[in-house]
């Protein structure tokens, strides 16, 4: 018999406290569990407020936690030094942000090559490897746009092909499709299934939308701090 494989990412008893001076202390997540396999695609659902976007940050080692710990294949990340921990984002984390934080003195393509070069790339390949993944996205006459010269859902499609450029083994996306009209959302939405099923890439995508969410094969919902599972709505 074989051993059962740890979860790629797993959050166990995680909480996450916010203090602000006079206000007091919010709770965003309380002793939240969640296992993500590898291969796995799953959407993430929940009011706004709930905690999802914090909830993406600490798992991709943005944002610490309060308690809890996250692994990865099996493996606790939070004692590790932040040297470590970027090497750990950059090589192994696609983040698309729900801000989606391009650099705007930087060109689609420059935006999208960024990840590749943090890395020591050579150019030429970033460079093919940032158009291909442009392309993918429906943005390859917009190479050399910069943020400011494009609309909100082209942006965000830069940002997702910035997160897939490196070819991550987890893509952690906080409503890649929430700017985006429905056509082009539901065109990324599938992309990112397809990539899924193409490059196995495991992904956790937050997203508001629950009828693009009924295409995911798991979707979890955060309430109270923590995740409910609903797959078979
Ligand atoms: N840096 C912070 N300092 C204090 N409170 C914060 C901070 N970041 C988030 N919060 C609080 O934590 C709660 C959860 O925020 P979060 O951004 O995770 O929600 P969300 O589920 O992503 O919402 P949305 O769907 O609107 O993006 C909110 O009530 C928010 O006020
Ligand atoms: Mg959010």
């Amino acid at each position: 018999m074989t051993e059962a494989r740890a979860p790629l990412l797993e959050a166990r008893a995680l909480r996450k406290d916010y203090w602000l001076p006079g206000k007091g202390r919010i709770e965003v997540l309380r002793g939240l569990d969640l296992a993500l396999h590898e291969g796995e695609v799953v959407a993430l659902l929940g009011k706004s407020g709930a905690g999802k976007s914090t909830l993406l940050h600490v798992l991709g080692t943005l944002d610490e936690p309060s308690a809890g710990e996250v692994f990865f294949e099996g493996e606790p990340l939070f004692g590790r030094d932040e040297a470590e921990l970027a090497r750990f984002r950059n090589h192994t984390i696609g983040f698309v942000f729900q801000s989606h934080h391009l650099l705007p003195d930087f060109s689609a393509l420059e935006n999208t090559m960024m990840p590749l070069l943090v890395r020591r790339e050579e150019r030429r390949r970033a460079e093919r490897a940032a158009r291909e993944i442009l392309e993918r996205v429906g943005l390859g006459h917009r190479l050399d746009h910069r943020p400011g010269e494009l609309s909100g859902g082209e942006q965000q499609r830069v940002a997702l092909a910035r997160a897939l450029a490196t070819r991550p083994r987890i893509l952690l996306a906080d409503e890649p499709t929430g700017n985006l009209d429905p056509k082009t959302g539901k065109e990324v939405q599938d992309l990112l299934l397809e990539l899924n099923r193409e490059l196995g890439i495991t992904a956790l995508v937050v997203t508001h939308n629950e009828s693009l969410a009924r295409d995911f094969p798991r979707r979890l919902y955060m309430e109270g701090g923590r995740i409910v599972e609903r797959s078979a709505l």
